[in-house]
């Protein structure tokens, strides 16, 4: 069960040795991810004049030691979880397609990509991190290789350890399309003929065997807390089960599709799933001022009923491979809207680099747009994005620590209409507009599931308001603005609304500090009930059944879980 696991403390000039416990599941739950991408997040020597073009789709020179340099503008939003991008050796060269500077090129899982740093730099970074209480979750890709030709002319002895054609299946493209059909989305291959990706038999013994005693190993080696695991719809789930087991740390998969039943099935051979299933009705909930709240919250109580911990899964409303939402729409109400529902929904959330200064992707709206150098923001402690996740982070983390049940409350809908959404979890009420920034005022008066006369505070704008005796509560919007409303009783110690010093997080020494996910409860206010269903928009029709873009398909029932 504990991994003993000797961490190096570089960042003093000496060598602590402590011994640490390897994060669990549970010791994830009450976490909240920031996303990096290596390169393009922070530099060795902090400089920012040498351009960084995302067009070029080229290395611009960001490294662990960058990240190392810049975890308090992290911390400073709350953040005690830092996704990196995959670590291992790549491929060499700028092609037609770009570099491999996203690090899923891997040719050598043996080595790690030199661009980023070395294994000392890696260690380090781990060290940093857990110094401040953090945890590092370190992207890995067993899906596939990735090889500069054509899919026919692969020399497989560049390949490290996987040197021979006969660990990979035979080449077809895969089709996205057609992902009811197993075959096509567990063997055919990733990327185009330019640069193919040779795709593992990750079902071979001797190939999964190889995996599992490999990433045993790198977690402990670098003190890794967690995996995101890319292209998990893309490998048989067997192998996923023997993976989760061998890393013995949280593992959350990238199910880039959109059917709850299909995405949640993962859970019973990974710790995690990311809420792709949730992310298209976000965002298209939000991305204009007439977007379907409906199908949100539909899709809230799909996802609710279909995972088996919905505390697990990975809520983001932006990525690497998604359109930042500044290119959607420029409205920061609605920006503020989207980021507050990743932040305070079920499950672990996680902020994309660039999203807290409302990137917008210039030139484009997703890959390789939407991976713009962060040092381009100067680290902008004050954009208003920055300084809203850090008081939402800060109410998430207030609400585990007074509401031992926090964690296990489902986030459900309480009130809709076209343009609201209500969701209560726990004592927590998060009321969400998509009126925007121009939106008229408005009252709005709400089943709250509140015990009569509870006094409220709204955790943005610290202004309060009163339950009536049966528990309504009128909230004044205006703006497009989402409101926050927690017990104001509850609040001491938080550090909102003057709610006293919330004993800030960092500083300490003690390593990955497990936070209680539950049962210390104090809770004592018979407000708290998760199952008071004052709802009127409970209905759970599905509607998965949006657009844009891969992992959308209209699945039906899903493959067949094999698992
Ligand atoms: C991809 O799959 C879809 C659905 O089965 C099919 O209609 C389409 O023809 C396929 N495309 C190719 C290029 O094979």
């Amino acid at each position: 069960m504990f991994s003993n696991r000797i961490v190096d403390t570089l960042a003093l000039g000496l060598v602590l040795c402590q011994t640490i416990l390897a994060a669990s599941s549970a010791d994830w739950r009450s976490r909240t991810i920031y996303q990096v991408l290596t390169d393009r997040f922070a530099r060795s020597d902090g400089s920012t004049t040498a351009s960084c073009q995302t067009a070029d789709r080229a290395y611009c020179g960001g490294t662990w030691r960058g990240i190392q340099n810049h975890l308090d503008y992290i911390q400073g939003m709350g953040f005690d979880a830092v996704w990196i991008s995959p670590i291992t050796a790549q491929l060499q060269g700028q092609t037609p397609d770009g570099s491999s500077y996203h690090g899923y090129w891997q040719q050598d899982i043996y080595a790690l990509n030199s661009a980023f740093g070395t294994a000392d730099d890696l260690k380090s970074l781990s060290a940093a991190l857990h110094a401040r209480g953090m945890y590092l979750m370190v992207d890995v890709v067993v899906n596939h290789n990735a090889y500069w030709g054509s899919p026919s002319s692969i020399d497989y002895s560049k390949f490290t350890p996987f040197n021979d054609e006969k660990y990979y299946h035979p080449y077809c493209a895969i089709n996205y399309s057609d992902e009811n059909n197993a075959v096509n989305m567990e063997q055919c291959w990733e990327g185009d003929t330019t640069v193919p990706l040779p795709d593992l038999r990750t079902e071979d013994t001797y190939v999964a065997n190889t995996w599992n005693s490999w990433i045993s190993n790198l977690v402990k080696d670098y003190g890794i807390d967690g995996l995101r695991m890319d292209s998990a719809i893309e490998v048989d789930p067997q192998f996923w089960a023997g993976w989760q087991n061998a890393a013995g740390v949280y593992v959350v998969g990238e199910t880039y599709e959109a059917d709850a039943n299909y995405v949640c099935g993962f859970q019973k051979v990974i710790d995690g799933v990311l809420n792709y299933p949730t992310y298209f009705p976000l965002v298209q909930a939000f991305q204009s001022t007439s977007g379907s709240i409906s199908n949100l919250a539909n899709m809230i109580n799909n996802v609710k009923s279909d995972c088996q911990d919905t505390s697990l899964i990975g809520t983001f409303s932006e990525n690497h491979d998604q359109p930042r939402f500044a290119s959607l729409t420029g409205d920061m109400s609605l920006a503020r809207n989207v980021v507050a529902f990743t932040v305070l929904a079920d499950g672990i959330p996680i902020i994309y680099e660039g999203q807290e200064q409302h990137y917008n992707a210039l030139g484009g709206s997703s890959d390789p747009y939407n991976r713009e150098a962060v040092w381009y923001s100067n680290y902008n402690t004050q954009a208003p994005l920055y300084e809203l996740i850090a008081t939402l982070n800060k109410a998430r983390k207030h609400a585990i620590s007074d509401d031992g049940g926090y964690l296990a409350y489902m986030n459900y809908p309480i009130y809709t209409d076209t343009t609201t959404i209500a969701m209560r979890k726990g004592k927590m009420v998060t009321v969400l507009s998509n009126k925007g920034a121009n939106g008229a005022a408005y009252s709005q008066t709400i089943a709250s599931g509140y015990a009569g006369n509870t006094g409220l505070t709204e955790l943005l704008t610290c202004s309060t308001l009163t339950a009536d005796g049966s528990g309504k509560i009128t909230v004044p919007m205006a703006n497009g603005q989402p409101r926050i409303y927690y017990p104001t009783a509850s609040l001491s110690g938080s550090g909102l609304c003057g709610g006293g010093s919330s004993g800030s997080t960092s500083s300490g020494s003690t390593s990955s500090g497990s936070t209680s996910s539950g049962s210390t409860s104090s809770g004592t206010t018979s407000s708290s009930g998760s199952s008071t269903t004052t709802s009127s928009s409970s209905s759970t029709t599905s509607s998965s059944s949006s657009n844009n873009g891969r992992g959308q398909g209209s699945r039906a029932a899903g493959r067949p879980f094999k698992a």
